[in-house]
């Protein structure tokens, strides 16, 4: 349980370490399981697959907390915005205009599909080590509206966003029905036996000045708000990804930890430490590079965060090409930096 009691700023034996992406590509057994089944949309979808793929990470390489596989795009999904998913292209959700989105949205049209989410994780728990915690995750507002009205383009982020600022009316309604889907969903994780809960903000930084407070920053205080309210012994993980300066921003009482990126500055930590953990943030061509860079490179991150509670992982999703074997040492580098010191 190093995972919990660190985000609870108690004494671990050990350094907890996970990865975000960790049951994905990299792994020779995912790409099988994946051959298998009729496409990502499907592994998501059947427990059995996504309970067995959460596992994956676990019995190769011992990590500190298993996340359950899943997406954070199923939440339009299971508000009436299909999502499906093209091989070599990502993730597509059906073409909606807002005010279709507003009219025709529910919680409730197709909760079935938040069922088989709960579903793999009560049969991930039943197998995975009871000192191993599983991570239940969603998807913060910002980052999930972006692929709403188009998918997997940073570009057109940019354009998507300053429509939002001509609608606000309209696009506040739609980030109150989003903030509400989104912690029901947190809470069914957590019902369902997820102990910890992440918020991937993976777009945050194309918000800036006032943009941020409106269209992040507040959505995630207001979600983590609902999510304690009913659930106040679950930490909370935020990851506002690569929004440099203003990570301080983010530290609000119902946070327990954010995950930050290589773009955090020393004034930063400083500020963030005080209060809250810090998960990060080797960069993934690091890990994807191995080698002696990537021992050295380890070494800095834990020097530079492990004399507070620290939760090592990375500043972003790992690589699909990354070996196997940088995964191994990596691993292996931060059991025995614990011992050395
Ligand atoms: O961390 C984990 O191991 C849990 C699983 C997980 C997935 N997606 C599985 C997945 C998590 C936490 C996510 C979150 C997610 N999904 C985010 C936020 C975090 C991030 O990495 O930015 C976003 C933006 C998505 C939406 C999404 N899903 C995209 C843009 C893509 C295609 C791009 C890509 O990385 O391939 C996906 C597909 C996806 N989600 C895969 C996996 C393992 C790849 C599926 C495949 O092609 O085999």
């Amino acid at each position: 349980m190093d995972l919990i009691n660190t985000l609870k700023q108690k004494k671990t034996k050990g350094l907890p370490v996970w990865i975000m992406r960790q049951a994905g590509r990299y792994l020779p057994e995912f790409r099988k399981l994946k051959k298998k089944s009729k496409g990502f949309m499907n592994m998501v979808y059947t427990p059995k697959i996504a309970s067995d793929v959460t596992l994956q990470p676990i019995k190769r390489f011992g990590f500190d907390a298993a996340i359950i596989f899943s997406d954070i795009l199923i939440i339009p999904d299971s508000l009436g915005q299909e999502l499906t998913y093209e091989e070599g292209r990502g993730p597509i959700l059906r073409e909606m205009n807002i005010d279709q989105m507003i009219s025709d949205f529910s919680i409730n049209k197709n909760k079935k599909k938040l069922l088989l989410v709960y579903e793999a994780i009560k049969r991930t728990k039943k197998k995975l080590n009871s000192k191993i915690p599983l991570i239940g995750f969603v998807g913060a507002p910002l980052t999930v509206s972006f692929f709403m009205f188009d998918s997997n383009k940073e570009k057109k982020y940019f354009k998507i966003l300053s429509s939002f600022k001509k609608n606000k009316k309209k696009i506040s309604k739609l980030y109150k029905l989003l903030e509400n889907a989104t912690a029901e969903h947190a809470i069914g994780q957590i019902n369902a036996g997820a102990q910890v809960i992440q918020i991937f903000d993976t777009w945050a930084n194309i918000a800036k000045g006032k943009d941020l407070n409106a269209f992040s920053i507040n959505p995630i205080k207001r979600i983590c708000k609902q999510i304690k309210k009913r659930k106040p012994n679950i930490p909370i993980i935020i990851f506002p990804r690569n929004v440099g300066a203003r990570y301080g921003e983010y530290i609000y009482k119902h946070v327990d930890c954010i995950s930050v990126g290589e773009d955090i500055k020393k004034k930063e930590i400083k500020k963030i430490q005080k209060e809250k953990v810090i998960q990060g943030n080797l960069s993934p061509k690091i890990l994807l590079n191995g080698g002696k860079k990537l021992e050295n490179e380890i070494k800095k991150v834990l020097n530079k965060f492990s004399a507070k509670p620290f939760i090592f992982n990375l500043s972003h999703g790992i690589m699909p090409k990354t070996p196997v074997k940088n995964v191994k040492k990596l691993v292996k580098v931060i059991r025995n930096y614990k011992n050395e010191i």
